[in-house]
């Protein structure tokens, strides 16, 4: 009995030590969850039926995001600052994309970094809470949205581009730009 009490213990101390590994090698908590890319969420959120946010984000300028930076004023402010080309320099891609630089392994096939500033930017990464069941049980309220990464946004995650390093900054207020963007749930 002694000897399985021990191995038990042992066997929990091993378990700790991978956890508070993983954790450490792991930067934010949930960085497991995957980039599926805005053309998965358009699979479903492009039906009027709940309000077509993919429509939306579409006609706003986060979706070109990235377009933008091949743009004259975009070379132009780049070249003031010794960058050549702004859709290759990390000094404009860290606000004009999704994830940028995070490793590879964090995006799916599905992912393309051309299509700019898309909704997993905002919501997080969705590979564990794009599927049917999963989207229903988030908005039943029977499954914890942060539990499958899901985020519905708060101000802080808009100054992390919304601020003064930006070349372009327009003073940020949240109420005022989140109207503008404004892609509500519909049909309930
Ligand atoms: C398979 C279809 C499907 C896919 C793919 C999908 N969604 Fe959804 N999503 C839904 C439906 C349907 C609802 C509304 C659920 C309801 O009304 O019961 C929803 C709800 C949401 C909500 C609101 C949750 C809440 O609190 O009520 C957010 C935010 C969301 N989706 C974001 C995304 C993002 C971002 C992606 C892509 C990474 C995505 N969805 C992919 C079907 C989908
Ligand atoms: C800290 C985040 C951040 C960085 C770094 C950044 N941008 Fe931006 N950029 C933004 C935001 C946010 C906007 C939207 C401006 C607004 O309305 O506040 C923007 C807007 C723009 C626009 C559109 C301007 C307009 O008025 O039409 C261009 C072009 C642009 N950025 C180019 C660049 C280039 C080139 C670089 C690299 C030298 C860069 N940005 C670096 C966040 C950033
Ligand atoms: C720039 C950030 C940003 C992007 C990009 C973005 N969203 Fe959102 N989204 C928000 C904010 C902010 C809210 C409002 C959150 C709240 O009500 O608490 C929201 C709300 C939603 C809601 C409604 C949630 C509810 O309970 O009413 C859905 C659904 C949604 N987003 C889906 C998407 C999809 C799909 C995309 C991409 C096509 C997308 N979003 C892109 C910031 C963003
Ligand atoms: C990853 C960086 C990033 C994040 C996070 C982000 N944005 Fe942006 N946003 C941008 C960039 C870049 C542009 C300009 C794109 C362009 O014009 O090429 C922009 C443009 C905008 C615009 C259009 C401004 C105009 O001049 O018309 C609005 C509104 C906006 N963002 C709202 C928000 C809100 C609200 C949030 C948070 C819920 C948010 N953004 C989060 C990067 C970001």
């Amino acid at each position: 009995m002694k000897r399985i009490i021990a191995l038990l213990v042992a066997a929990f101390i091993f378990m700790l030590g991978v956890s508070l590994t993983f954790a450490q090698s792991a930067a934010p908590a949930d960085s497991a969850h995957k980039y599926i890319g805005v053309n998965k969420c358009k699979m479903c959120h492009a039906t009027e039926k709940i309000g077509a946010q993919y429509k939306i984000w579409e006609a706003s300028k986060h979706a070109h995001a990235y377009a933008d930076l091949a743009s004259d004023t975009a070379k132009a402010v780049a070249k003031a600052r010794g960058i050549d080309d702004p859709q290759k320099s990390p000094k404009c891609l860290k606000c004009h994309e999704t994830g940028y630089g995070e490793p590879a392994g964090m995006f799916e096939a599905s992912f393309d970094p051309t299509l700019g500033v898309q909704c997993e930017t905002c919501h997080g990464a969705g590979s564990d809470y794009w599927k049917m069941a999963t989207m229903k049980g988030i908005h039943a309220k029977t499954i914890d949205p942060a539990s499958v990464g899901l985020l519905l946004p708060t101000e802080q995650v808009c100054v992390k581009c919304h601020n003064q390093e930006s070349p372009f900054y327009h003073p940020f207020d949240f109420k005022t730009y989140s109207a503008k963007i404004a892609h509500p749930l519909k049909g309930e």
